[in-house]
């Protein structure tokens, strides 16, 4: 049995930060795994210029002192007033490495989110010659649709004419939770990329309802049947490049998961890695984690691969039942629950 495993250090694809005095107490925890992340836009009210997305990585980068080797790549939020140039002087700026479409009213904070992308074609056909990739929260928000179903009509309803219609667009489908969605990425040419999160891979939807209901196994896109799961679990253990780590690590106080309207999102940066070494693990793919983790985001993106390792080793250890979260509480995912992987201190 092997009992540990030395990779080439990972980058975060999909992560959310928020900000203000709780980024001191959740960035380091993404530092001390990753070289890189992928900063959602989110905030209340949402990054949507290249000067905001500046001034928030450098508080990001405040946040963390002594991880200078961290790099917080920057997103804009796509709304219906984002300009062509924008566009080019996120580009230019060299910190701004994608565009965010929510659909609007999808998830936590998308209210400025895009109502119809087809308006924003024109934008997009700006991204294209850039080579800025989009980043699809892909779910419809359509009441008349089951919450479970959101997905995949999102595939059909969106994805596809986007596909089609702006074809030299760089895409990344979001958090994927489907199988539906795992085979339109098999089928679909390169620039089509997915990220796949710790939780999809790791719970199918039952973990919401176990033992009563559970506010902290609460995110968007909603956990799925075992059979998706399954599907996850095949596509990042494949090899295949187009599918690679981003953890929708969404950090919400305690107060705001436990309350009678819980907020969407799982807090995963904590043990973000060791969380994807256990799947690859018990899938008998952790010769694979290395390319999920560390090299396909990087290709898809155009970036270097990163040159320092990390090592995990075999190890149980337990989950803190909370952190700190400014002057509240954060619950993490798997929280006074045993991970079998270990990130050695390096
Ligand atoms: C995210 C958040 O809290 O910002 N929540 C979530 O459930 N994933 C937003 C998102 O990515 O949908
Ligand atoms: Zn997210």
């Amino acid at each position: 049995m092997i009992d540990n495993i030395t990779i080439t250090r990972p980058d975060d694809w999909h992560l959310h930060l928020r900000d203000g005095e709780v980024l001191a107490d959740i960035v380091p925890h993404t530092a001390r795994r990753f070289a890189r992340a992928i900063v959602m836009p989110n905030l209340k009210p949402p990054v949507t210029t290249t000067t905001q997305a500046l001034d928030y990585r450098q508080r990001i980068l405040d946040a963390a002192p002594g991880h200078s080797n961290f790099h917080p790549l920057m997103t804009l939020y796509l709304t219906g007033s984002t300009s062509a140039e924008e566009i080019r002087l996120a580009r230019a700026s060299g910190a701004v490495q994608a565009v965010k479409y929510y659909p609007a009213g999808a998830t936590t904070n998308s209210d400025a989110g895009v109502t119809d992308l087809t308006r924003v074609y024109p934008i997009l056909e700006v991204m294209a010659e850039e080579q800025m990739p989009l980043l699809v929260h892909g779910e419809v928000v359509d009441a008349q649709i089951d919450v479970f179903d959101r997905e995949a009509v999102f595939i059909e309803r969106v994805l596809l004419p986007l596909l089609q219609d702006i074809s030299g667009l760089k895409i990344v489908f979001e958090h994927i939770t489907t199988r539906d969605a795992v085979e339109l990425v098999k089928k679909t040419p390169q620039r089509l990329g997915a990220t796949i999160t710790p939780q999809h891979l790791l719970m199918n939807r039952n973990a919401i309802f176990q033992g009563g209901i559970n506010p902290h196994h609460y995110c968007l896109p909603v956990l799925k049947r075992e059979e998706h799961r399954l599907a996850l679990v095949e596509a990042a253990t494949s090899g295949d490049p187009r599918f690679f780590l981003g953890t929708d690590s969404a950090p919400h106080a305690r107060d705001a998961k436990e309350s009678a309207c819980g907020c969407a999102g799982m807090y995963s940066a904590h043990a973000a890695i060791e969380l994807y070494a256990q799947v690859f693990d018990e899938a008998g793919a952790l010769h694979r984690l290395e390319a999920f983790a560390s090299f396909h985001g990087a290709d898809f993106y155009g970036l270097p691969r990163n040159q320092d390792a990390i090592t995990l080793v075999r190890e149980s250890w337990r989950v803190p039942e909370h952190f700190h979260f400014g002057s509240s509480e954060l619950v993490p995912l798997g929280a006074g629950q045993m991970l079998s992987w270990k990130l050695a201190v390096q």
